[in-house]
């Protein structure tokens, strides 16, 4: 992927509920909105990215049914086309009406619950077969693509097809333990031999309780600085996270803040006129990825 234009960027980490979903539909909006071109995979079967821009967009589902009844989901991509009765579903599917166009400049693949059946290595060559014959990597700005809160074929399939990982996380022990298990994990894909993928870096999300409770708790700033020795220091001879994935593990400036409000009607903080801050905020982080991406030794690790 590293000639083509789309810098692609998954958003992972194994814990769930930290707000991968919610960081990248709005990643993707705020990019699209500022000019870029910007297409969403939905990799994770709960299909949550799908489920918020299509309600988003349409106020209701209704579309996105629409669409999986005409077989236009990821699920799609992935399907073995070699048996009569595939063969016969798919020469049906039109197959372009796949990469359904949102708004202008923010497109979807969308996610379907069936994803879960429909995997394995001759399935995921299908898939990337698709996507390079629709050129999507020469054609978009940006691919942002949703993972599970699991390392398995969905995640390492997201990793192979991305240039760069985000990792979002809360300041707690569960996600803590989620980072150091991801921290393994991506080793063992550096270990053996996919040295190209870089680490943009950490978002905390979801830190105060409510608009007038910002910031970050003592106990949250406990977990903040533990997390942050493990990104850059050797602990108990153990290599920092950044060492061992060969890419510098750094937060983010900007605060994602949790305002309770948000998790109980929508998760696309443009629908919050009165919550201007969380716009701010992934503006401000557009900014910086933006700055890191540009920044060449940037993600070098080492003798700064
Ligand atoms: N900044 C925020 N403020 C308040 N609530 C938030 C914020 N970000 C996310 N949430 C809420 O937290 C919940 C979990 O977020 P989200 O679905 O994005 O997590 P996830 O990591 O994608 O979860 P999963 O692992 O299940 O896919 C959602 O209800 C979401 O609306
Ligand atoms: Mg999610």
């Amino acid at each position: 992927m590293k000639d083509d234009k789309a810098v692609v960027i998954s958003i992972l980490n194994m814990k769930g509920g930290v707000g991968k979903t919610t960081l990248t539909s709005n990643l993707a909006l705020e990019l699209s909105e500022q000019g870029n071109k910007v297409l969403i995979l939905d990799l994770d079967p709960q299909f949550n990215t799908t489920q918020s821009l299509f309600k988003y967009r349409y106020d209701s589902m209704n579309k996105y049914f629409e669409m999986k009844e005409g077989l236009l989901t990821i699920s799609t991509l992935f399907m073995d086309t070699t048996s009569g009765v595939a063969r016969q579903l798919f020469a049906k599917v039109e197959l372009q009406n796949i990469i359904h166009k949102l708004k202008n400049n923010l497109h979807i693949i969308p996610g379907d619950l069936s994803l879960i059946a429909e995997v394995n290595d001759s399935s995921i060559n299908r898939l990337t077969r698709h996507l390079n014959g629709w050129r999507v990597f020469e054609i978009y700005d940006y691919i942002l693509i949703d993972c599970p809160p699991t390392w398995g074929k969905f995640t390492t399939t997201a990793l192979d097809l991305s240039n760069y990982y985000l990792i979002p996380t809360r300041l707690d022990e569960f996600s803590t333990i989620g980072i150091t298990i991801l921290a393994d994990k991506l080793e063992e894909l550096v270990l053996s031999g996919r040295t190209s993928i870089k680490c943009l870096g950490v978002v905390y999300m979801m830190l105060g309780k409510t608009p007038r409770k910002l910031g970050v708790s003592r106990d949250q700033e406990g977990y903040k600085k533990d997390i942050e020795k493990f990104f850059n220091d050797n602990v108990n001879d153990q290599k920092s996270m950044s060492e061992r994935v060969k890419s510098k593990v750094e937060p983010f400036e900007t605060k994602i803040y949790n305002y309770q409000k948000v998790s109980h009607n929508s998760s696309i903080y443009k629908t919050y006129d009165n919550y201007p801050q969380l716009m701010l905020s992934i503006r401000d982080l557009v900014n910086e990825i933006t700055s890191r991406i540009s920044k060449s030794g940037y993600f070098e690790i080492g003798d700064e």
